[in-house]
């Protein structure tokens, strides 16, 4: 099934799609806008959103990728929940490494909520390690409603 599928950047048309993908996938909190989310990384040239498109068009597969002059992130992972466990998601990550391996990173970093700890043991397929860093946040403007 995920043989047929192809990888490109997003377009700003797909905004619904990647949106209702997300949800489905339960990556969206209530602090985030997803639909700002997207439409911020695809404004910017040092970010984007990578969709895997089936046959049939349908968007089934996201990951976010950007750098910030210093590191290379990954926001987004997702898969179409009755495609997941063939491949797509190691498929998706492989391409925004190549993304940033392309724009010069030396590393790329993610970040995993404490509710979503079972996704640990994928990225971990996948050749990532747990960081010994703690992460500190700021609002820089009122969160999107
Ligand atoms: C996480 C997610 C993207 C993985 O996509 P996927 O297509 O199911 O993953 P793959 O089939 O490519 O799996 C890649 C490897 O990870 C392993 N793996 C996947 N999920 C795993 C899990 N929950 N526990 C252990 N291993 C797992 C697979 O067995 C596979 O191993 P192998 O290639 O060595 O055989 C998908 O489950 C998803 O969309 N989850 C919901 C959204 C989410 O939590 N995203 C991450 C936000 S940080």
């Amino acid at each position: 099934m995920t043989a047929a599928v192809t990888i490109r950047p997003c377009t700003a048309e797909d905004c619904d799609a990647v949106v209702a993908l997300w949800t489905a996938c339960g990556l969206v909190v209530p602090w985030n806008n997803p639909a700002a989310d997207f439409t911020l990384a695809l404004s910017k040239s040092s970010s984007t959103v990578l969709a895997a498109i089936d046959d049939g068009g349908r968007i089934v597969g996201t990951a976010m990728v950007g750098q910030d002059g210093h590191r290379g992130w990954i926001y987004y992972v997702a898969v179409d929940p009755a495609l997941q466990g063939q491949g797509l998601g190691r498929r998706m990550v492989a391409e925004a490494e190549g993304w940033l391996t392309a724009a010069g990173m030396p590393k790329v970093q993610l970040l995993v909520r404490e509710t979503n700890q079972r996704v640990l043991a994928f990225y971990e397929r996948l050749g990532y390690a747990r960081s010994p860093v703690t992460m500190m946040q700021k609002w820089l403007t009122n969160p999107s409603p």
